[in-house]
Formats: structure tokens, C-alpha cells, sequence
């Protein structure tokens, strides 16, 4: 069996300016450093990653200096290097500014901003091609879900997005989450047995797309209304390997509890390949 970490993934949306952002990570890397048992998973067997607003990036970045303990991540990428596209993110830049992680293809990015699978299948290969690392996002809105649309739609967003880099490259770490769009900042997160079976489901068309090693590897999170109080319902359920926290994640204390839920869970997962 392959061991695989745990992501602990906190989005932040358009949440918090610098003073805030500094201060959360700063209770963050204490409230780490005061639990031992935490400390030592991390970043060993539990990874924790922070999507800020793309200008706090910099300043997060310059705080931790060498500190492994929390990754930062950009909420959003443009799949060009550089050029005339006036408010978007660069991919190098947001790389020097401290992103070693990006989302591609939220719900909101989806929904919000009309961004297609196929502009979703670019971003994500040009993360690859340029060393940032991609957290494909994925899930079905609630009407998809009322009709039966479930498994055709997260089919259709992971083949779209993964089908090429997975058939082409090589791929080391892949990150894919389960979101359905009903369950993001409404409070009424998924079962963690409806997330096992979309969680399965993304597995499972991995491995059809890339073999079984490809698809034992595979991170995949669920995200979705997530806090401390319903993240070990997830992190026990055999091959859901992360959270992608939105609201919970704003707190420190009730991030620092989910990372403490994901320490608990530990024990019960996969152990050594
Ligand atoms: P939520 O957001 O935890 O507030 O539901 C999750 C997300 O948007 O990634």
C-alpha cells in the first residue's frame, strides 16, 4: 500500500488583508510549534497549505522565511507567462512570491467567472509545465445533482483537465478535490460516504487514465462546508486524503483543531508501501 500524506488546504477567497494574514500565520506556526505530536507530522505525513489573496502572498512568504511547516498557495493562475492581461496572475510570479501550490478550477472561478474546462485544462498544464502545482478542483452544482448528474459531471471535468498532462507526463504529485458546488460556504457539507464515492469515482478514472500506481498516489481532498467538528468523518474514510477548508479556514484556533483531527486520524491510514 502506498502511504499517503494528508493536505490540510485552507482558501481564504478575497479574505484578509496583510496585518490579518501575518497574524493568522503567526498563531499558526505557534500553535503548531506548541503541539509536539503535530510538529512531527508535519510536513512528513500531513502537508498544510494557505490560499491568501494573491498580495499577501509576498509578505506571508517573508514571515515564515525557512519555515516548512505551511506551503502557500495562489487562489487563481493565468496559463500564460507573461504578456498584456491587465489584473490576472503570472505563474513565475506568483512562484517568487512564495505560491508552491495553485487552485484550478473552483467552484467560484467556475460559476463567478464563467471559466470553462477547457481554459481550466490549460491553466493546469501550464502549472505542471512550470513547477507550481495544481489542486484541481471539481463537483456538481445542485441541480446537476437532482438530476442524476453527479458522476457524469465530475467525469467530464477530471478527463477534460487530466486526460492529456496524464496520458504525456509524468506526474509526480497530483492534488484533485471534491467540491459539489451546493455544499461550498452553505453549511451543508456532503456525507462522508457521498464524498467516498465522488472521491472513488476521481480515483478511479485516474487509474483508467494513468494506472493503478497513478491513481494509489493521487491526493484527493474534499472540500465543502468543512470545520473541526466534521473533518474526521472525512479524514477516516479510506481514500479521501485531505480538506479544502474555505470559512473554518479564517480562524486559526478552528484551523489548528482541524489539523489536530487530521493527527488523530493518522493511526488509522495506510501505513508504509
Ligand atoms: P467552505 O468553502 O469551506 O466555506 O464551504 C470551501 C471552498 O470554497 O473551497
Amino acid at each position: 500500500m502506498i502511504k499517503r500524506k494528508i493536505l490540510i488546504a485552507g482558501n481564504w477567497k478575497m479574505n484578509k488583508g496583510a496585518g490579518e494574514s501575518l497574524e493568522f500565520l503567526e498563531s499558526l506556526i505557534r500553535g503548531i510549534e506548541s503541539e509536539k505530536e503535530l510538529r512531527e507530522a508535519i510536513p512528513d505525513r500531513i502537508l498544510t497549505a494557505i490560499f491568501p489573496q494573491a498580495v499577501n502572498l509576498y509578505p506571508m512568504k517573508q514571515l515564515m522565511k525557512e519555515e516548512s511547516f505551511v506551503s502557500l498557495g495562489i487562489q487563481n493562475i493565468h496559463w500564460e507567462i507573461s504578456g498584456p492581461l491587465t489584473g490576472e496572475n503570472s505563474i513565475p510570479g506568483s512562484m517568487e512570491s512564495g505560491a508552491e501550490f495553485a487552485l484550478v478550477g473552483h467552484s467560484e472561478r467556475r460559476h463567478i467567472f464563467m471559466e470553462t474546462d477547457e481554459e481550466i485544462a490549460r491553466k493546469f498544464g501550464s502549472c505542471l509545465k512550470h513547477g507550481l502545482k495544481p489542486v484541481l478542483c471539481v463537483g456538481e452544482t445542485v441541480s446537476e445533482r437532482s438530476r442524476g448528474e453527479t458522476e457524469a459531471v465530475i467525469s467530464r471535468q477530471v478527463l477534460t483537465v487530466l486526460s492529456n498532462p496524464l496520458q504525456t507526463g509524468n506526474i509526480d504529485e497530483l492534488f484533485v478535490a471534491y467540491e459539489p458546488v451546493w455544499a461550498i460556504g452553505t453549511g451543508d457539507n456532503a456525507t462522508a460516504a457521498d464524498a467516498m464515492k465522488c472521491c472513488g469515482l476521481i480515483r478511479e478514472i485516474i487509474g483508467s487514465l494513468a494506472g493503478s500506481v497513478s491513481a494509489e498516489r493521487v491526493i484527493v481532498l474534499y472540500g465543502g462546508s468543512v470545520k473541526s467538528s466534521n473533518a474526521g468523518s472525512y479524514l477516516e474514510q479510506d481514500g479521501i486524503d485531505g480538506l479544502l477548508v474555505g470559512g473554518a479556514s479564517l480562524d486559526p484556533g478552528e484551523f489548528i483543531n482541524i489539523l489536530l483531527v487530521a493527527l488523530s486520524k493518522l493511526p488509522g491510514r495506510c501505513q508504509d508501501q
